[in-house]
């Protein structure tokens, strides 16, 4: 029984309990149906009201039966009839109502709110739009600028905003269904919002405002909502339907229905079931960009932290950087000012004594990226920390378990990776070395929920999952590059398939010459069938390491970049030292070859184990390297496309270059079979 019906002093009581969200599944459907149906034949009845047991309202459509043929009752139906009673409907909404959850609520007459809940249609965040009412209801109860900023953006609205919306009609705390029958106390009039008029709107202005960055979904949104503003409500809807049915098995929609169950699959790690140990004070070593990020990333989230640096004057630095960070926060509205004032005042503490750290949960270290400096900086933590301390290393490719293993505590030392910025960037890479024990990779990732951040487990090898993958994919790029594409071609390409930036000018950002060390670090290890491009180093050896220098792959003199004459001048002079006669690339070409490299690593990254799951590759490849979340990710686009196609193709690439296009083991099982990756 996922809906039941009580009957109350002359007040109906439907309650969905339908774990872990309340989502409108076919028996929830069915169960408010009969529901419905009891009501209306019972005449004793003065109000009804509608509330959800657990941590939510409705949150939704079930997600997991998009792929699936629709079994009636319809969620439109159900909400129509709802809608249609001839006594007072009251929503009574906990937690969160999203998606169709908020659709069912905007058909009761009136709306009670918990302080704490939030309503939303983030239908378009999933590559569909509202599907059963909501860009004809809402429209009517609040307006129309409004309706498009929440429908086309998909954001979730607090309560008292909702309140002042006028979307809550009371807003309450404590016993909601009490708060929902002291509101039917008042005797409310049945109203449908449906037979109210949305006010006019300027669309072409409106318009200027959704933001789709290459995702269709928001922009029929807003499609609709502009077609149908002039038409009455049936007519609305029918056209909200056949918008809704094309969208919902679209290749953006199934995309992101990927990547929305591939955030969640993450957590299912081997260590769920330990006990992470508690942290309430980080020690952080290094105060450069990536160690003042991860300080402001867990002084926001409440923890306190310990910040140490070689000497006084740049632990000073460190802390200025650091409370830079969190400034901008309160001017970006994410960091209310009295707390600012609290972490001034104590809750980050710099240091140039590593004994200071003594008393820290877990110290992450995020100093300069060599081996050697880890490992002197691990032996004296490992003397310095509390026993039961954790131990983290931020590297970004090295070896976690020859960091572990200067310590006493092998068991207690593993990887965490952040993204820059470390207080923005979502991803985190829990980076599990073979002597960890479960427990501190729980904490892992305890932390990681604690700092808001999507954490993905990873195996130990060269850059982890998203590194080596990129690494990867630029030496095809620099392939193209020295065959004939020009850097600011194969950017565009990246630019046109979805990504932020294209990796050449993600090069220049970062620096060439971080690069270029770890290119001559690698050098020793690299396989001599590997195909080999000098530019960057010859870039580098001229002086010039990307925006930081004013050129690299890019010139950055005026207001905005051009290709570096020198640069380009230098990539012709090396195809011709090299006896390359340039060829040219389409867009498509180039991007197939790029996402191929993607696939080919991905696939080894899964068969050696350094992730647990082909979505885990997807969720980092999102989160961390701007991959277009509507294209699902490059493992997601192999399964799409078929991995025996995805073989052929990289076969054929392979005449060209046997070593760098040689097919993962897992592809060539995967081809044989007709298997999948996810
Ligand atoms: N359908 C099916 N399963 C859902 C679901 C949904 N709408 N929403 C969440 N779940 C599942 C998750 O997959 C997860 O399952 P798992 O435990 O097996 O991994 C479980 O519920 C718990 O979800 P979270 O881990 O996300 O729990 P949180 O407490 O962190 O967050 C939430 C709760 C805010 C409700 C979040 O789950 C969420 O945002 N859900 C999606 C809401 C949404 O997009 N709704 C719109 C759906 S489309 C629609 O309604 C179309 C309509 O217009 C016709």
């Amino acid at each position: 029984m996922t809906v039941s019906l009580a009957r109350e002093d002359g007040i109906a009581i439907i309650t969905i309990d339908n774990p872990p969200v309340n989502a409108t599944s076919h028996s929830v459907r069915q169960g408010l149906a009969e529901a419905i149906t009891q009501i209306t034949q019972d005449t004793s009845l003065r109000g009804v009201i509608l509330a959800c047991t657990g941590k939510t309202f409705v949150a939704g459509a079930d997600i997991r039966e998009f792929g699936k043929p629709p079994v009636p009752p319809s969620l439109r139906d159900v909400i129509a009839a709802l809608e249609a009673l001839t006594i007072p409907v009251v929503a009574a909404i906990h937690g969160t109502a999203l998606g169709g959850g908020f659709e069912l609520a905007l058909a009761c007459h009136y709306r009670v709110m918990n302080r704490h809940a939030f309503v939303g249609l983030p239908e378009v965040t999933l590559g569909i739009i509202p599907g059963a009412g909501g860009t004809q209801r809402l429209p009517r109860l609040i307006g129309m600028a409004p309706s498009i900023d929440m429908i086309t953006s998909g954001r979730r609205v607090a309560a008292d905003e909702a309140f002042k919306l006028g979307i809550a009609d009371r807003i309450g705390e404590g016993n909601l269904i009490a708060e929902a029958r002291a509101f039917l106390a008042t005797k409310p009039v049945v109203r449908r919002v449906r037979d109210l008029i949305a006010a006019p709107a300027n669309f072409a202005e409106l318009r200027k405002q959704v933001k789709a960055r290459g995702q269709t979904s928001p922009v029929r949104a807003f499609d609709v909502l502009e077609e149908t503003a002039h038409l009455d409500f049936a007519q609305g809807m029918a056209r909200e339907a056949e918008v809704f049915a094309e969208l919902r098995n679209s290749e953006q929609a199934r995309a992101l229905r990927h990547i929305f169950f591939a955030e969640r699959e993450i957590a299912k790690i081997p260590e769920a079931d330990a006990k992470p140990r508690p942290v309430a004070h980080l020690g952080v070593i290094g105060g450069g960009l990536m160690g003042t990020g991860i300080a402001a990333a867990a002084l926001l989230s409440g923890l306190s932290v310990t910040l140490l640096e070689r000497d006084q004057p740049s632990a000073d630095l460190a802390r200025d950087r650091a409370l830079g960070l969190l400034k901008s926060s309160v001017e970006r509205g994410k960091l209310a000012q009295a707390d600012f004032d609290r972490i001034a005042a104590g809750g980050l503490r710099t240091t140039a004594t590593m004994a200071d750290l003594s008393s820290a949960d877990l110290v992450i270290e995020a100093a300069f990226e060599d081996l050697g400096v880890k490992q002197a900086i691990f032996r004296d933590l490992d003397k310095a920390a509390k026993p039961d301390a954790i131990l983290a290393t931020n590297t970004s490719y090295l070896d976690v378990g020859a960091i572990a293993d200067v310590t006493a505590r092998p068991q207690q030392v593993i990887g965490l990776h952040f993204f820059s910025p470390a207080h923005i960037m979502k991803l985190l890479e829990v980076v599990v070395p073979p002597k960890v024990a479960p427990e501190t990779v729980a904490t892992g990732f305890a932390l990681g929920r604690r700092l808001g951040k999507i954490a993905v487990r990873a195996g130990v090898c060269d850059g982890f999952i998203g590194n080596r993958i990129l690494s990867a994919y630029r030496k095809q790029a620099e392939y193209l590059m020295e065959d004939g594409a020009a850097p600011a071609e194969i950017d565009a390409a990246f630019r046109d398939f979805g990504l932020p930036m294209g990796v050449f000018e993600m090069q220049d950002m970062a620096g060439l010459d971080i690069i270029w060390a770890n290119r001559k670090a690698l050098a020793p290890t690299r396989d001599p069938r590997e195909r080999y491009v000098r530019i960057v180093d010859l870039i580098c050896k001229s002086g010039r390491f990307g925006r930081k220098t004013g050129s690299g792959y890019y010139n950055y003199a005026g207001k905005t970049p051009t290709p570096d004459e020198a640069t380009s001048a230098l990539i012709a002079e090396e195809r011709k030292h090299r006896n390359i006669t340039p060829r040219t690339f389409s867009k498509d070409e180039i991007m197939d070859r790029i996402l191929l490299a993607m696939i080919n690593e991905g696939a080894r990254i899964l068969e050696e184990g350094i992730a647990l799951r082909a979505s885990d590759i997807d969720v980092v490849m999102v989160n961390g390297y701007g991959f277009p979340r509507w294209r699902g990710g490059p493992m997601f686009l192999a399964d799409e496309i078929g991995v025996k196609a995805v073989l052929r193709r990289i076969e054929a690439l392979a005449k060209e270059d046997a070593w760098f296009w040689r097919p993962s083991e897992l592809l060539l099982r995967l081809a044989e079979t007709n298997g999948k990756l996810g």
